[in-house]
Protein backbone atom coordinates (compact mmCIF):
# COMPACT_ATOMS: atom_id res chain seq x y z
CA UNK A 1 0.00 0.00 0.00
CA UNK A 2 1.05 3.56 -0.73
CA UNK A 3 -0.25 6.10 1.47
CA UNK A 4 -2.26 9.04 -0.21
CA UNK A 5 -0.04 12.28 -0.31
CA UNK A 6 -2.39 14.75 1.50
CA UNK A 7 -0.73 18.01 -0.83
CA UNK A 8 -0.69 20.86 1.77
CA UNK A 9 -0.21 23.39 -1.41
CA UNK A 10 -3.13 22.62 -2.87
CA UNK A 11 -5.25 22.81 0.57
CA UNK A 12 -3.68 26.28 1.35
CA UNK A 13 -4.14 27.87 -2.10
CA UNK A 14 -7.70 26.94 -1.88
CA UNK A 15 -8.17 28.69 1.47
CA UNK A 16 -5.98 31.91 0.69
CA UNK A 17 -8.59 31.72 -2.17
CA UNK A 18 -11.30 31.82 0.30
CA UNK A 19 -10.25 34.44 2.49
CA UNK A 20 -9.75 36.78 -0.42
CA UNK A 21 -13.35 36.70 -1.01
CA UNK A 22 -14.34 37.10 2.18
CA UNK A 23 -11.91 40.10 2.53
CA UNK A 24 -13.59 41.31 -0.79
CA UNK A 25 -17.08 40.99 0.99
CA UNK A 26 -15.83 43.34 4.13
CA UNK A 27 -14.17 45.84 2.10
CA UNK A 28 -16.90 46.06 -0.07
CA UNK A 29 -20.07 45.72 2.42
CA UNK A 30 -18.27 47.31 5.63
CA UNK A 31 -15.51 49.56 4.02
CA UNK A 32 -13.16 47.32 6.33
CA UNK A 33 -9.64 46.23 5.34
CA UNK A 34 -8.59 43.82 7.38
CA UNK A 35 -4.48 44.57 8.32
CA UNK A 36 -2.00 42.66 10.08
CA UNK A 37 1.47 43.86 11.52
CA UNK A 38 4.66 41.41 11.49
CA UNK A 39 7.24 42.22 13.60
CA UNK A 40 10.99 40.46 13.07
CA UNK A 41 13.43 41.00 15.60
CA UNK A 42 17.07 40.58 14.22
CA UNK A 43 18.09 38.51 10.89
CA UNK A 44 17.49 35.08 11.60
CA UNK A 45 17.39 33.54 7.81
CA UNK A 46 14.36 31.58 8.37
CA UNK A 47 12.42 33.90 9.94
CA UNK A 48 13.18 36.45 7.40
CA UNK A 49 11.68 33.66 4.41
CA UNK A 50 8.85 33.01 6.65
CA UNK A 51 7.91 37.32 7.55
CA UNK A 52 8.27 37.97 3.64
CA UNK A 53 5.81 35.24 2.65
CA UNK A 54 3.64 36.21 4.84
CA UNK A 55 3.92 40.08 3.42
CA UNK A 56 3.42 38.73 0.28
CA UNK A 57 0.69 36.67 1.10
CA UNK A 58 -1.30 39.24 3.06
CA UNK A 59 -1.36 41.25 0.18
CA UNK A 60 -2.58 38.62 -2.23
CA UNK A 61 -5.53 38.39 -0.07
CA UNK A 62 -6.57 41.93 0.07
CA UNK A 63 -5.19 42.47 3.11
CA UNK A 64 -3.24 45.24 4.67
CA UNK A 65 0.51 44.69 5.73
CA UNK A 66 2.57 45.97 7.76
CA UNK A 67 6.45 44.85 8.62
CA UNK A 68 8.41 46.12 11.39
CA UNK A 69 12.22 44.83 11.49
CA UNK A 70 14.06 45.86 14.74
CA UNK A 71 17.86 44.95 14.90
CA UNK A 72 18.63 42.13 17.17
CA UNK A 73 19.84 44.46 19.83
CA UNK A 74 16.99 46.42 20.29
CA UNK A 75 15.58 47.25 23.77
CA UNK A 76 12.66 45.44 25.58
CA UNK A 77 10.92 48.86 26.03
CA UNK A 78 11.30 49.87 22.53
CA UNK A 79 9.92 46.61 21.68
CA UNK A 80 7.25 47.14 24.22
CA UNK A 81 6.29 50.70 22.73
CA UNK A 82 6.07 49.40 18.91
CA UNK A 83 3.38 47.02 20.45
CA UNK A 84 1.70 49.30 21.93
CA UNK A 85 1.11 51.46 19.07
CA UNK A 86 0.41 48.63 17.17
CA UNK A 87 -2.62 47.71 20.08
CA UNK A 88 -3.96 51.22 19.48
CA UNK A 89 -3.50 51.10 15.43
CA UNK A 90 -7.11 51.40 13.82
CA UNK A 91 -5.70 50.03 10.83
CA UNK A 92 -4.45 46.56 12.59
CA UNK A 93 -6.48 44.11 13.40
CA UNK A 94 -4.12 41.33 13.72
CA UNK A 95 -0.34 41.51 15.91
CA UNK A 96 2.31 38.71 15.10
CA UNK A 97 6.25 39.15 16.42
CA UNK A 98 7.83 36.36 14.73
CA UNK A 99 9.25 33.43 17.26
CA UNK A 100 12.05 32.65 18.12
CA UNK A 101 12.93 36.11 20.20
CA UNK A 102 17.04 36.97 20.87
CA UNK A 103 17.37 35.58 24.07
CA UNK A 104 18.21 38.89 25.05
CA UNK A 105 14.60 39.55 25.16
CA UNK A 106 11.66 38.07 27.39
CA UNK A 107 8.92 36.02 25.05
CA UNK A 108 6.59 35.68 27.62
CA UNK A 109 6.79 40.08 28.60
CA UNK A 110 6.36 40.77 24.58
CA UNK A 111 3.60 38.15 23.88
CA UNK A 112 1.40 39.28 26.94
CA UNK A 113 1.76 42.74 26.46
CA UNK A 114 -0.28 41.89 22.38
CA UNK A 115 -3.67 43.17 22.82
CA UNK A 116 -5.45 39.26 23.15
CA UNK A 117 -8.16 40.53 20.16
CA UNK A 118 -5.35 41.61 18.01
CA UNK A 119 -3.15 37.86 19.00
CA UNK A 120 -3.41 36.24 15.46
CA UNK A 121 -0.77 33.62 17.07
CA UNK A 122 -3.26 32.68 19.61
CA UNK A 123 -0.19 32.40 22.24
CA UNK A 124 -1.37 35.04 24.73
CA UNK A 125 -2.75 33.56 28.17
CA UNK A 126 -6.04 35.26 27.19
CA UNK A 127 -6.46 33.01 24.13
CA UNK A 128 -4.79 29.93 25.05
CA UNK A 129 -6.81 30.13 28.17
CA UNK A 130 -9.69 30.44 26.43
CA UNK A 131 -9.15 27.57 23.91
CA UNK A 132 -8.24 25.36 26.42
CA UNK A 133 -11.69 26.02 28.41
CA UNK A 134 -13.24 25.56 25.19
CA UNK A 135 -14.34 28.81 24.76
CA UNK A 136 -14.07 30.83 21.58
CA UNK A 137 -10.63 31.91 20.96
CA UNK A 138 -8.01 32.96 18.56
CA UNK A 139 -5.95 29.83 17.95
CA UNK A 140 -2.43 29.45 16.87
CA UNK A 141 -1.81 28.81 12.93
CA UNK A 142 -0.26 26.06 12.59
CA UNK A 143 -2.30 23.42 14.58
CA UNK A 144 -5.77 24.91 13.04
CA UNK A 145 -4.15 24.08 9.55
CA UNK A 146 -2.90 20.52 11.09
CA UNK A 147 -7.04 20.43 11.93
CA UNK A 148 -8.05 21.28 8.25
CA UNK A 149 -5.71 18.88 6.45
CA UNK A 150 -7.00 16.19 8.47
CA UNK A 151 -10.39 17.22 7.59
CA UNK A 152 -9.32 16.75 4.02
CA UNK A 153 -9.30 13.12 4.79
CA UNK A 154 -11.48 12.56 7.92
CA UNK A 155 -15.01 14.40 7.34
CA UNK A 156 -15.37 13.75 10.95
CA UNK A 157 -12.66 12.78 13.64
CA UNK A 158 -14.70 12.22 16.52
CA UNK A 159 -13.84 9.04 18.68
CA UNK A 160 -10.72 8.14 16.62
CA UNK A 161 -7.39 8.15 18.49
CA UNK A 162 -4.58 11.18 17.93
CA UNK A 163 -1.56 10.87 19.68
CA UNK A 164 0.72 14.30 19.59
CA UNK A 165 4.22 14.21 19.76
CA UNK A 166 5.12 17.85 21.23
CA UNK A 167 3.86 19.82 23.76
CA UNK A 168 5.02 23.47 22.70
CA UNK A 169 2.77 26.56 23.11
CA UNK A 170 2.60 26.95 19.08
CA UNK A 171 1.87 23.37 18.20
CA UNK A 172 1.42 20.52 20.58
CA UNK A 173 -0.38 21.79 23.38
CA UNK A 174 -3.06 23.78 21.74
CA UNK A 175 -3.22 20.86 18.82
CA UNK A 176 -4.41 18.94 21.40
CA UNK A 177 -7.17 21.26 22.44
CA UNK A 178 -8.57 21.63 19.09
CA UNK A 179 -7.83 17.61 18.80
CA UNK A 180 -10.32 17.52 22.15
CA UNK A 181 -13.13 20.11 20.60
CA UNK A 182 -13.39 17.63 17.75
CA UNK A 183 -14.29 14.73 20.12
CA UNK A 184 -10.80 12.86 19.51
CA UNK A 185 -9.13 10.54 22.05
CA UNK A 186 -5.77 12.47 22.53
CA UNK A 187 -2.62 11.10 24.04
CA UNK A 188 0.02 13.68 24.43
CA UNK A 189 3.64 12.35 23.87
CA UNK A 190 6.67 14.57 24.21
CA UNK A 191 10.55 13.22 23.87
CA UNK A 192 10.62 12.06 27.41
CA UNK A 193 7.57 9.64 27.01
CA UNK A 194 8.71 6.01 27.16
CA UNK A 195 8.14 3.54 24.67
CA UNK A 196 6.79 6.00 21.72
CA UNK A 197 6.63 3.36 19.30
CA UNK A 198 4.35 1.15 21.42
CA UNK A 199 2.46 4.44 21.90
CA UNK A 200 1.82 5.05 18.02
CA UNK A 201 0.57 1.80 17.50
CA UNK A 202 -2.87 2.42 18.57
CA UNK A 203 -3.02 5.91 16.75
CA UNK A 204 -5.31 6.85 13.91
CA UNK A 205 -3.82 9.86 13.77
CA UNK A 206 -0.22 10.43 14.28
CA UNK A 207 0.93 15.02 14.85
CA UNK A 208 4.94 14.66 14.94
CA UNK A 209 5.65 18.16 16.42
CA UNK A 210 8.85 17.44 18.20
CA UNK A 211 11.65 18.92 15.89
CA UNK A 212 13.89 15.26 15.77
CA UNK A 213 14.47 14.43 12.15
CA UNK A 214 12.87 11.43 11.02
CA UNK A 215 12.30 10.36 14.90
CA UNK A 216 8.69 8.80 13.69
CA UNK A 217 9.77 5.48 11.93
CA UNK A 218 7.35 3.59 9.39
CA UNK A 219 7.29 0.44 11.81
CA UNK A 220 5.67 2.58 14.42
CA UNK A 221 2.36 3.18 12.45
CA UNK A 222 -0.62 1.54 12.31
CA UNK A 223 -1.42 0.69 9.04
CA UNK A 224 -3.74 2.88 7.21
CA UNK A 225 -3.19 6.21 9.61
CA UNK A 226 -3.16 9.69 8.76
CA UNK A 227 0.05 10.94 9.57
CA UNK A 228 0.22 14.91 9.77
CA UNK A 229 4.64 16.06 9.84
CA UNK A 230 4.93 19.66 11.42
CA UNK A 231 8.53 19.02 11.48
CA UNK A 232 10.54 21.78 9.41
CA UNK A 233 14.64 20.48 10.17
CA UNK A 234 17.24 21.58 7.94
CA UNK A 235 19.80 19.17 7.68
CA UNK A 236 23.79 20.83 5.90
CA UNK A 237 24.34 18.98 3.20
CA UNK A 238 28.04 19.86 1.76
CA UNK A 239 28.13 22.25 -0.60
CA UNK A 240 24.26 22.35 -1.08
CA UNK A 241 21.13 23.89 0.42
CA UNK A 242 20.50 22.42 3.23
CA UNK A 243 18.38 19.58 3.05
CA UNK A 244 14.56 19.76 4.43
CA UNK A 245 13.20 16.41 6.45
CA UNK A 246 10.21 16.29 8.86
CA UNK A 247 9.74 14.13 12.15
CA UNK A 248 8.53 11.67 10.26
CA UNK A 249 10.82 8.62 8.47
CA UNK A 250 8.26 9.67 4.81
CA UNK A 251 9.50 6.66 2.93
CA UNK A 252 8.69 4.52 5.72
CA UNK A 253 5.90 6.16 6.06
CA UNK A 254 4.34 5.59 2.76
CA UNK A 255 4.67 2.01 2.67
CA UNK A 256 1.86 1.74 5.96
CA UNK A 257 0.31 5.34 5.96
CA UNK A 258 -3.12 5.64 4.86
CA UNK A 259 -2.37 9.14 3.74
CA UNK A 260 0.65 11.68 5.32
CA UNK A 261 1.87 15.08 4.72
CA UNK A 262 5.24 15.60 3.03
CA UNK A 263 8.07 18.25 3.83
CA UNK A 264 7.66 20.93 2.52
CA UNK A 265 4.69 20.76 0.79
CA UNK A 266 2.55 19.96 4.04
CA UNK A 267 1.67 22.02 7.19
CA UNK A 268 4.62 24.27 6.34
CA UNK A 269 1.79 25.73 3.30
CA UNK A 270 -0.96 26.01 5.86
CA UNK A 271 0.43 27.91 8.83
CA UNK A 272 0.28 31.37 6.31
CA UNK A 273 -2.90 31.01 5.07
CA UNK A 274 -4.27 30.02 8.97
CA UNK A 275 -2.77 34.22 10.11
CA UNK A 276 -4.84 35.13 7.10
CA UNK A 277 -7.71 33.51 8.49
CA UNK A 278 -7.10 34.65 11.74
CA UNK A 279 -6.13 37.88 10.77
CA UNK A 280 -9.65 38.15 9.21
CA UNK A 281 -11.64 36.42 11.92
CA UNK A 282 -9.76 39.32 14.47
CA UNK A 283 -10.82 42.27 11.91
CA UNK A 284 -14.55 41.27 11.80
CA UNK A 285 -14.91 40.41 15.53
CA UNK A 286 -12.82 43.70 16.77
CA UNK A 287 -15.28 45.88 14.48
CA UNK A 288 -18.28 43.60 15.83
CA UNK A 289 -19.29 41.90 12.30
CA UNK A 290 -20.86 38.24 12.66
CA UNK A 291 -17.48 35.56 11.95
CA UNK A 292 -16.45 35.57 8.38
CA UNK A 293 -17.64 32.29 6.23
CA UNK A 294 -13.99 30.79 6.48
N1 LIG B 1 7.99 30.95 14.18
C1 LIG B 1 7.70 29.81 13.54
N2 LIG B 1 6.36 29.65 13.40
C2 LIG B 1 5.81 30.73 13.99
C3 LIG B 1 4.44 31.14 14.18
O1 LIG B 1 3.48 30.49 13.78
N3 LIG B 1 4.29 32.31 14.84
C4 LIG B 1 5.32 33.04 15.29
N4 LIG B 1 5.05 34.16 15.93
N5 LIG B 1 6.58 32.69 15.14
C5 LIG B 1 6.82 31.54 14.48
Amino acid sequence: MTARIIDGKVIAAELRGRVADEVARVRRDHQLTPGLAVVLVGNDPASEVYVRSKHTQTQAAGMASFEHKLPADVSEGDLLALIARLNHDPRVHGILVQLPLPKTLHTETIINAIDPAKDVDGLHPNNAGRLAGGFAALSPCTPLGCIILTKSVHASIEGMNAIVIGRSNLVGRPLVQLLLNENATVTIAHSRSRDLAKLCAQADLVYAAVGRPEMVRGDWLKPGATVIDVGINRIPVPGAKPKLVGDVAFQEALDVAGAITPVPGGVGQMTVACLLVNTLRAACAIHGLPAPAV
